[in-house]
């Protein structure tokens, strides 16, 4: 075990919070048994107390030291895309502190695919609360500097490089009988409805009971717009802010600096929070993004994207 899993471990042991790299986006992590440490992380995030928290596991094996009435589908789901970036919502089990719950009688549960954070897992053995390393509200970090910038006092950082899915997890609601997602995210609602053979609801956008699901959230400092393909040429000639432009082609003859984006959704993902937090560095007055295309795989991204807009 290397000495920065097993300083990990040690600091959970004793009810400190430190900061987690996921495949998603750095977690900021605490023993999910130590109330101590749960009431830290809301503290640290400035995160109200009524909005839950995800608990990460090593795997499927350890669903039931946290759920119960857990449906098959959970079993099934796991199988396919364990570890990886899909949380599940199940009945929480009795032990289960209603300060990681946020009061709801339902919990979180994911088994995050990064090799640090699964040894830390395997070692430490229980289950670790990690919110997304972020103060409430703003960008989630996607690598080790962003959370060092955000979070300055925290004893530990592992540093396990930048995140290769580069969104949050997916959210699944399997609490009650129709399945229900919460929160879009690289893993797709048709993926999900192949593994368990019948289909699956998405949640109104103003759901309250997923934090994520606020209108305004994941957003950058700076003032942030998504325009369709057709209005950037008209609106970025006649602007007289300094524009920063995210667009999945390059316009040199634009009076603005532009970011090139991937068109490939995966590889747009794993840059895309990146990407805001760079360009929230350069001290422009607006960020202008181009409107992803509206099929199916790009949801996840069009719902981080319309988030960020405030
Ligand atoms: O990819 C991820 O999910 C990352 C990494 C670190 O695992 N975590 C993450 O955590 O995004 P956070 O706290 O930023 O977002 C967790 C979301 C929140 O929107 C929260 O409200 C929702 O999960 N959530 C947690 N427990 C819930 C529950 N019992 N019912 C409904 N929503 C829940
Ligand atoms: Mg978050």
């Amino acid at each position: 075990m290397s000495n920065i899993v097993e300083k990990a471990i040690q600091l959970l042991k004793a009810g400190k919070v430190i900061a987690v790299p996921t495949e998603t986006v750095y977690g900021l992590a605490g023993d999910a048994c130590n109330e101590q440490a749960i009431r830290q992380i809301f503290a640290l995030k400035n995160r109200p107390a009524d909005h839950p928290v995800i608990v990460h596991i090593a795997g499927a094996e350890q669903l039931a030291d946290w759920a119960r009435q857990i449906p098959d589908t959970a079993f099934q789901l796991a199988k396919k895309f364990w570890p990886g970036p899909l949380s599940f919502v199940l009945k929480k089990a009795d032990h289960v502190s209603s300060l990681v719950t946020g009061g709801q009688d339902t919990i979180a549960l994911r088994s995050p695919n990064h090799p640090l954070t699964h040894e830390i897992l395997k070692g430490f053995g229980g289950g670790i609360a990690a919110p997304s390393a972020n103060r409430f509200g703003q960008l989630s970090p996607t690598c080790a500097e962003h959370v060092a910038k955000s979070f300055p006092e925290l004893p530990l950082i592992v540093d396990g490089g930048p995140c290769q899915v580069g969104i949050e997890s997916t959210i699944l609601d399997l609490s009650s009988n129709a399945p229900r997602i919460l929160r879009p995210g690289m893993i797709s609602k048709e993926q999900i409805e192949r593994v368990i053979g019948s289909s699956v609801e998405q949640a109104e956008k103003t759901s309250p009971r997923a934090s994520g699901s606020r209108p305004s959230h994941y957003a950058p400092n700076t003032k942030t717009t998504l325009l369709k393909t057709k209005e950037l040429e008209n609106f970025i000639l006649r602007a007289t802010q300094r524009i920063i432009l995210l667009s999945f082609d390059m316009h040199d003859e634009w009076p603005c600096k532009t970011f090139v984006m991937p068109k490939d959704p995966a590889a747009y993902a794993h840059i895309i929070y990146q990407t805001l937090h760079d360009a929230d560095q350069k001290n422009f007055e607006l960020i202008v993004i181009e409107t992803p295309p509206t099929t199916p795989e790009w949801s996840a991204i069009l719902d981080r994207l319309t988030r960020a807009t405030k």
